[in-house]
């Protein structure tokens, strides 16, 4: 027998028009750092969770704003945390991506282990992306919002590059990058560029898209060898050993990366 819809009730997307959407229960746990995700998804399978006194058994489950959510019997606040970044020294050979390929691991699986448990428990996205076989800053954040700050082209938040390269570049050479050139998906914009020696060359990007530097220094005969991202905004990664991090404070993320953040939360 087929169900006829309820005329009484709004749809659901309707019902939450103009109000505050509810949040899925195990996104919500892990966004407010009470449980790194996957573990957010079995302790609620356990019957650990309960919201407005039933428990939930499903990670789906709305969580209606104002909803009082416990776990263990304990009422957890699912307020969203204060906004972290932390400053990651990628080494070569490891993806910028959740899934590892065949042997090729990530470079989550690279940073988490090294976290602290005040830091674990939240649920880290990378900023953005290096490729396999570049190295130097990555920055991931606890904060989604942050992402589409900082890897927005109207951002214009500058990435600074190193790239080695094959041939012998030279001022004239590196013109075409500096005066804005096109490239096979656009126009790219002017870029900052200085030749530090014949076979080093810094680029700075107000943008930043896939395999860009190296498109742009392929496309003037220089073909590169290696590249090395050394900042991003006002964030550098000034001797932070390679394959390490650090998190960086407040006035970094507020003056470096000019972002607002969130509020550390009432404890
Ligand atoms: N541009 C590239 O070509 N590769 C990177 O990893 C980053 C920027």
């Amino acid at each position: 027998m087929s169900r006829k819809p309820d005329k009484t009730k709004p749809p659901q997307h309707k019902r939450w028009e103009g109000k505050e959407k509810p949040d899925w229960l195990a996104r919500a746990l892990a966004r407010a750092g009470i449980f790194p995700q996957d573990e957010a998804d079995d302790a609620i399978r356990a019957g650990r969770v309960s919201i407005n006194g039933r428990v939930a058994k499903m990670a789906l489950a709305p969580v209606p704003p104002g909803a009082t959510v416990k776990v263990d019997g304990h009422v957890v606040s699912l307020e969203a945390p204060a906004t972290r970044v932390l400053a990651f020294h990628k080494p070569a050979g490891l993806l910028s991506s959740t899934e590892r390929q065949h042997r090729t691991g990530t470079v989550f699986e690279a940073l988490l282990p090294q976290l602290p448990p005040e830091l674990a428990r939240y649920t880290w996205h990378a900023v953005g992306r290096l490729d396999v076989d570049s190295t130097g800053l990555l920055l991931f954040t606890n904060d989604d919002k942050l992402v589409a700050h900082a890897t927005s082209p109207d951002t214009r938040l500058p990435k600074r590059y190193v790239a080695t390269v094959f041939s012998i570049a030279d001022d004239e050479k590196v013109e075409p990058l500096r005066r804005g050139m096109t490239l096979d998906d656009g126009p790219a914009r002017p870029a900052k560029v200085r030749v530090r020696d014949e076979h080093t060359v810094e680029v700075t990007l107000t943008e930043g898209r896939h395999h860009q530097v190296k498109r742009m220094l392929g496309a003037v005969g220089l073909p590169v060898r290696a590249l090395h991202r050394e900042a991003v905004g006002g964030v550098s990664l000034d001797g932070i050993p390679e394959g390490t991090f650090r998190l960086l404070t407040d006035d970094e993320v507020h003056e470096g990366l000019r972002y607002e953040g969130r509020a550390p939360s009432a404890p």
